[in-house]
């Protein structure tokens, strides 16, 4: 039996063009005009839909090991799977942290029970993110780890970071930097600016940021290892970015759908909904994450999908913890949010992350016969506002309520498998 998906628009690398798709086996089997089907086949019309390689997200909490109270690698699954993405990788600050073999074959396996979405862990570049001794980076990468990062915290230490760095390069490993130096920001809870001044709370200075994206970029200059920058929030980090990749180095970087859309402003309201790390900035900030998107400079687009339970969000400012969901709204944002072609954007949530994590014999591929069946179809004209109860994740502490949103995923196909019909998840 085979699933055929008719009169969609299809986009990958390769351009866009008016086709159907057979998939059978977990494949594409065939691309064409009017592709036949046999009569017990699955079919999905695709009328005013694109139809594209599935999303990838580089950059997911889904919490399981250790706060299975705000999600699970399944509920976390789920929504990925209801936002598009075909594969996530996982966030290493899990309690134990995804530092060892068996903690990263236990996310690993909880993921494939789930069969929502292809869950790839990454592993921590320090024992416990503590910042003081490395992972066993080649055992790990044994186990099919590619990406290593501490994300939640930077690594301060340079030197620990040139090592880690070192020992990368020999490796088929990318290193990706949670840009923060921790001595500038102790106690802050928004973007220090004229905003925070007049609400009277601790600032996050941009300069935070920007001297860490600045010292791993010398040290990709000095060692050759790629690095890969999250969550980048700041025009200077954009700029710093642009200027490393005009000198040829290998850097890339990723930006998340909150931070080219909402700004500093909303913590006027008090609301820990809005407190995120790095902050909510400028519209200036804004606007220079959303060019660098435009030009390339940042390649993806990462949801950062962080999630709260309501009790710890509900905390005054300084005692709630930062973060936000993202996985089911991050199309929806990105699409109302950027002046890029669908082409464009489809690019930066899927092949180019897709290649950032090492997994594009996968995920992100062309759109032919014989390539691997993880596909997309989303309707991108879809106007919708988010309703946080009907969300799928385990919590619901999105900042995008009353935000108008444009572009929602009707299906998403895993291997083959339908996984999100439409926009319900089947498992
Ligand atoms: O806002 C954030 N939340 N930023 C991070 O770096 C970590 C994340 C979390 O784990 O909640």
């Amino acid at each position: 039996m085979s699933l055929v998906i008719r009169n969609g628009t299809l986009i990958d690398e390769s351009g866009e063009r008016a086709a159907d798709v057979r998939i059978a086996d977990g494949r594409v089997v065939e691309v064409g005009a009017d592709v036949a089907g046999d009569d017990g086949d699955d079919v999905i019309d695709a009328t005013e839909c694109v139809v594209s390689p599935g999303f990838v997200d580089l950059h997911t909490h889904l919490r399981e090991p250790g706060r299975e109270e705000a999600e699970t690698i399944e509920t976390g699954s789920r929504a990925a799977a209801l936002g598009g993405f075909t594969a996530v990788v996982a966030m290493p600050n899990t309690d134990p942290t995804q530092d060892s073999v068996e903690v990263v074959e236990f996310v690993r396996r909880q993921g494939e029970r789930a069969r929502l979405c292809d869950v790839r862990p990454s592993g921590s570049i320090t024992i416990g993110r503590s910042g003081e001794q490395l992972t066993p980076f080649a055992e790990l990468a044994d186990v099919g780890v590619t990406l290593f990062t501490d994300d939640g915290n930077g690594v301060q230490d340079p030197q620990l970071m040139r090592r880690a760095l070192e020992y990368a390069s020999g490796l088929d490993v990318t290193l990706a930097q949670h840009c923060e130096v921790e001595a500038l920001t102790a106690g802050a809870v928004m973007h220090e600016g004229e905003c925070c001044s007049h609400l009277g709370l601790p600032g996050w200075p941009a300069l935070a940021e920007e001297l860490m994206v600045h010292r791993d970029i010398e040290l990709v200059r000095l060692t050759g290892a790629p690095v890969h920058l999250l969550h980048l929030s700041t025009a200077r980090s954009v700029e710093l970015v642009r200027a490393a990749k005009a000198d040829g180095l290998a850097v890339t970087a990723e930006a998340t759908p909150h931070h080219i859309s909402l700004t500093d402003e909303l913590l006027a309201s008090y609301q820990a909904l809005y407190k995120v790390n790095p902050p909510l900035r400028t519209m200036a900030d804004v606007d220079a994450v959303r060019g660098g998107l435009a030009d390339g400079t940042i390649d993806a687009i990462a949801t950062d999908h962080a999630p709260h339970t309501p009790e710890s969000k509900e905390q005054p400012l300084d005692a709630a913890p930062p973060g936000m969901v993202g996985l089911e709204t991050a199309l929806g944002v990105a699409i109302a949010s950027l002046d890029m072609s669908l082409s464009e954007i489809v690019g930066a949530m899927s092949w180019r992350p897709a290649r950032i994590a090492r997994i594009d014999d996968e995920h992100g591929r062309p759109i032919a016969a014989g390539e691997p069946a993880n596909l997309t179809v989303f309707d991108p004209g879809h106007r919708w506002e988010v309703v946080p109860a009907e969300l799928a994740s385990k919590s619901h502490n999105t900042p995008f309520v009353g935000v108008p949103l444009e572009g929602r995923v009707r299906s998403t196909i895993l291997r083959g498998e339908l996984v999100v019909n439409d926009g319900r998840a089947l498992r």
